[in-house]
């Protein structure tokens, strides 16, 4: 793993002084004159660095003036009234932001003598300061020698080095820090990092892949290759559905259980199960509701069966809610599905209920217990089998 990090990085010493030149010299002459860069106070950074998080620059810069003027001070931030902060931030959004900046200064008068703390452990013991404020603040305040990534910089990265890891996933931060921290310039680790954030939002935009004022050319892999508009990789994240279903476990007269096997358009085709029926578990009020949802699921529709018949069908099926098990969870590519079984008792022939189902036979089957070994079998089945092992008669929760 360490390897295959380490060789997106593969520049001489010469070239990462290039590139920390080029970022640096472009950032002294072309960088944004913004009103926070006229500070090195940390308490100024720290203010612009959450306003301007999912907000943008020219938004932020009068909410940033008024704030400082009228809060000047750590200790005055945490001593405003939750109305002043509230008229302060209106407009902005995300008010959490700020009522955690004021908790966070509160714990900076506690326990830092009201001096913000000037390591990275110690900024990240603050409220609502994560790794990224901490590196920005750090960086421009201090002189902490941390890249501050967030998604701008690492669209930059990725193109730069043509990084395959998904920038959405949280455990790949690791991969844009390993190729950054030799990287940044130890001298101006502040301004290379508001360096990289300005030419992030001017020049290697997210959807121009051939900046013609491109002043990394030279550097950017991706766009040597012409592959930028594949970078940064951001995997679509796949919903995964909840589904909860019931497992009717329904044992006739002769203690024959009913097993069914999955036909085509359904998961797990041409496994055998318990019949499975979806329905809201949480919801499920009485036994009948549960005996209601399998005959509407599986029995012919009813101009096709005596009304005498079903009547008597619906008789002989005990349902019995009070011993449902707790669901068990069985995960798909796509779906999770909560499963809770619930015992039947058929008291009539197996046959009888064969016959008024609505497929063929052969896709339900009455078997012994000793037989259910010999289908194939699912793993939720087979995990549904060793729940009924286990739960203990007494154990009444339904969702774990
Ligand atoms: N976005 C986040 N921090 C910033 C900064 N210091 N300057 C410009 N844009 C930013």
């Amino acid at each position: 793993m360490i390897d295959f990090i380490s060789s997106y990085l593969d520049w001489s010493p010469q070239k990462i002084q290039k590139f920390r030149q080029t970022v640096l010299t472009w950032y002294d002459e072309e960088g944004r004159d913004l009103p926070w860069r006229h500070s090195k106070d940390p308490y100024h950074i720290w203010v612009s660095e959450i306003m301007l998080q999912q907000t943008q620059v020219n938004t932020v810069i009068p909410y940033y003036e008024r704030f400082i003027s009228e809060l000047p001070t750590i200790q005055a931030l945490a001593q405003s009234s939750e109305e002043q902060l509230h008229q302060l931030w209106q407009g902005l959004g995300y008010y959490s932001r700020v009522r955690n900046m004021q908790v966070a200064a509160k714990q900076i008068m506690n326990e830092y003598d009201g001096i913000m703390p000037t390591t990275m452990k110690g900024l990240l013991s603050l409220k609502g300061i994560g790794p990224y404020t901490a590196a920005a603040i750090g960086s421009i305040a201090f002189g902490l020698v941390e890249p501050a990534i967030d998604g701008n910089l690492m669209r930059i990265v990725a193109r730069l080095f043509e990084v395959e890891e998904d920038i959405g996933q949280a455990k790949n931060r690791k991969v844009f820090k390993a190729i950054l921290d030799p990287l940044i310039d130890p001298n101006r680790p502040g301004d290379f990092n508001q360096a990289l954030m300005d030419i992030g939002a001017t020049v290697m935009t997210p959807n121009n892949y051939r900046p013609e004022n491109h002043i990394l050319k030279e550097f950017d892999q991706s766009y040597q290759n012409g592959t930028s508009h594949l970078y940064p990789v951001k995997r679509k994240k796949t919903k995964q559905t909840k589904q909860e279903w019931l497992a009717y476990k329904i044992i006739n007269k002769e203690g024959k259980v009913l097993m069914r096997q999955h036909q085509a358009g359904e998961l797990l085709l041409g496994l055998w199960h318990y019949p499975l029926v979806e329905v809201d578990l949480l919801a499920l009020k009485n036994a009948n509701e549960a005996k209601e949802a399998f005959f509407y699921t599986y029995l012919k529709p009813d101009e096709m069966v005596a009304e005498s018949v079903v009547e008597e069908i619906k008789q002989n099926f005990k349902a019995d809610l009070d011993n449902l098990t707790p669901a068990i969870k069985h995960v798909f590519s796509h779906r999770i599905w909560q499963v809770g079984i619930l015992p039947v008792n058929y008291e009539n022939s197996g046959q009888q209920l064969l016959d008024q189902l609505q497929l063929s036979d052969s896709s339900f089957q009455w078997v012994s217990e000793d037989e259910i070994n010999q289908l194939a079998l699912s793993s939720l089945q087979i995990k549904l089998l060793d729940k009924m092992n286990k739960t203990s008669s007494n154990d009444d929760l339904r969702l774990f």
